[in-house]
């Protein structure tokens, strides 16, 4: 396969990346290539197939819905699908408001425009925004800025605003000094917060793009209150986390939280469309509700709620209520298989959380251009499985609907991968 001469690959660098593996078609955690070729999804396509490629429940709605209103202008208009995934959502999640838009970082960017201008609609300044070291919140501009410095943000690192950093104490098997390194997050929590702050973000439970770094429940609720003594509001970046991916509906829920704001996008089609939600409380929605026209909300994407997308959210979301055991037991899945894993000398700081599994491959560096994570990645292509290393992290984040024959496959493709480039 060659590159294309009319198209422009994502986080590509063209110089030094094999050419885009022709896919033809999919289906459960199957993707088949043109060439004829079998590979096992494991990274659920960016984390968003949820329960797998071309899932006929979910497919079967977006026809349905696709036949009776595809799209209508959201700013005039409301609409069944809408409405009920709204209701949906607010029950599931505790906020009563669901605002659309696209992806993940316009869910994270609605979330900060929402907190700012909250607190500007009651005439306060509050001008600090907290987020954690670590923390990927997506490639627009407001996202970016949340977001931790890094070779993706380098080029524009001028046009971010500042935003104070508290450490992410993050934890794998087998951790000693987590109490310590826990404390003194909390401690740099409590200095920051004296500043009048508008709003703290976090991902929680696990920050993905840094590399699977998972912290304790208990952790979030000790930051919560502290958030929330201070009257800052606490923002979750629930766009990997959300939808079973921690073993629960949501990591917020796990972990005990109850955010008033939430970003949600990846998962929430089940992984078949573009699609994003920001879910905010009653509080927050009220403190835009005024004759002061300047107290509007202004912010709106062509395809709000698009119909399609709610259609294959609400089947999305029939078929996790439906099979919460599918979410529920799979970190008791990925736990022997892991563990056999964690015999090799190369794997260290071995973590897991509902469906997702990671390690680090001591490897020297821990840079995200590590070559390791590649070469790694190109042997367990030539075993049938995909997986996309975060530099030296090796992680595994499949479909719920993987079979235990399949997520096998992946381990003793790793496995025998890991094998063959440390000893
Ligand atoms: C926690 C988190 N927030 C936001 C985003 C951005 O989402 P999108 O790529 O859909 O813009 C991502 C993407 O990986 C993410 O993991």
């Amino acid at each position: 396969m060659s590159w294309h001469p009319h198209l422009w690959h994502p986080t590509t660098q063209v110089a030094s990346s094999p050419a885009p593996l022709a896919v033809k078609q999919a289906r459960g955690c199957v993707l088949e290539l043109r060439d004829g070729r079998h590979l096992i999804d494991a990274i659920s396509s960016w984390w968003v197939t949820l329960h797998g490629h071309a899932e006929p429940a979910i497919a079967a709605a977006i026809a349905r819905q696709a036949q009776e209103l595809e799209q209508v202008i959201f700013a005039n208009f409301s609409h069944a699908p809408a409405e009920q995934l709204a209701t949906r959502l607010a029950a599931l999640t505790g906020l009563e408001r669901l605002f659309f838009s696209d992806n993940g970082s316009t869910a994270v960017e609605v979330a900060l425009k929402m907190a700012w201008q909250w607190w500007r609609n009651q005439g306060s300044a509050r001008s600090q925004l907290i987020a954690f070291e670590g923390a990927y919140h997506g490639d627009t501009f407001g996202a970016m800025a949340l977001g931790d410095r890094s070779i993706f943000t380098a080029p524009y690192d001028d046009l971010l605003f500042d935003v104070s950093r508290i450490s992410w104490p993050h934890t794998h098997w087998g951790d000693h000094d987590l109490e310590t390194r826990e404390n003194k997050a909390l401690q740099e929590l409590e200095k920051a917060l004296a500043t009048p702050t508008a709003a703290v973000i976090l991902e929680p439970l696990i920050q993905g793009a840094s590399g699977m770094l998972m912290v304790r429940p208990s952790f979030l609720r000790a930051v919560q209150e502290r958030v929330h003594a201070s009257g800052a509001l606490l923002i979750a970046d629930e766009v990997m986390t959300g939808f079973g991916r921690t073993g629960a509906l949501f990591a917020s829920q796990r972990s005990g939280i109850q955010p008033d704001l939430i970003a949600l996008s990846k998962g929430l089609t089940g992984g078949f469309l573009p699609m994003g939600g920001t879910m905010a409380s009653e509080r927050i929605y009220q403190g835009f509700i005024s004759e002061n026209a300047s107290q509007t909300f202004f912010h709106g994407h062509s395809f709000t709620a698009n119909p399609l997308g709610c259609a294959a959210a609400l089947a999305s979301l029939d078929l996790l209520q439906q099979n919460p055991e599918r979410y529920q037991q799979f970190e008791s899945r990925h736990t022997p298989l892991l563990e056999e894993l964690a015999q090799q000398k190369a794997v260290k700081r071995v973590r897991c959380l509902g469906t997702v599994a990671a390690f680090e491959l001591d490897a020297g560096s821990t840079s995200y251009l590590n070559p390791i994570g590649k070469q790694l990645q190109q042997h367990c292509i030539d075993q049938g499985v995909y997986i996309r290393p975060l530099g030296n992290v090796v992680y595994l984040l499949p479909p719920l609907s993987i079979s235990d024959g399949q997520l096998q496959q992946c381990y003793s493709a790793i496995g025998s991968g890991i094998k063959a480039l440390t000893d």
